[in-house]
């Protein structure tokens, strides 16, 4: 089954980041951990980031007409994009929403998200781990573990 792993805005610069909130892993060292725990459960992830949201819009439009499930961490535009929830919304496969950080212990603006709502479920605050959480669970709700 293939997966999409999509991140938002400012993901492409992880490794230097504010690394004390978002750690010292880089989005290419992210991508090959994505990569490397989805092969072990039989999932073909496609790992992509972009800073502009037509172009993140344009993926989650191609996972609705291919009904690919998606992980998402949609950064910044979690608090502020209605595009980008109508977008999820079209979604059929579970959609799973990954925050590095605990968005709900940081800044008032940062606890609600727009997404939320459209997700099957949501990870927050576990770094890297989160990602792979999401990947563990889509693979084993699909029952492609190869366990
Ligand atoms: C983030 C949290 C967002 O509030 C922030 O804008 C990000 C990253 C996270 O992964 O913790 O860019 O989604």
């Amino acid at each position: 089954m293939r997966v999409l792993v999509l991140n938002g805005p400012n993901l492409g610069r992880l490794g230097t980041r504010e690394p004390d909130v978002y750690g010292s892993t880089t989005h290419e060292e992210l991508a090959a951990s994505l990569r490397a725990h989805g092969g072990r459960l039989g999932l073909e992830v496609e790992v992509r980031q972009t800073d502009a949201e037509h172009e993140m819009l344009g993926w989650l439009h191609e996972a609705a007409d291919e009904g690919l499930p998606v992980v998402l961490n949609p950064a910044g535009w979690s608090h502020t994009s209605v595009a980008l929830r109508d977008a999820c919304a079209m979604l059929t496969a579970p959609l799973v929403e990954v925050h590095l950080s605990n968005i709900h212990a940081r800044e008032e603006f940062r606890h609600r998200s727009l997404v939320s709502p459209m997700a099957t479920g949501v990870v927050a605050g576990l770094g890297p781990g989160g990602y792979l959480a999401a990947l563990s669970w889509l693979g084993g709700s699909t029952g492609t573990t190869g366990a």
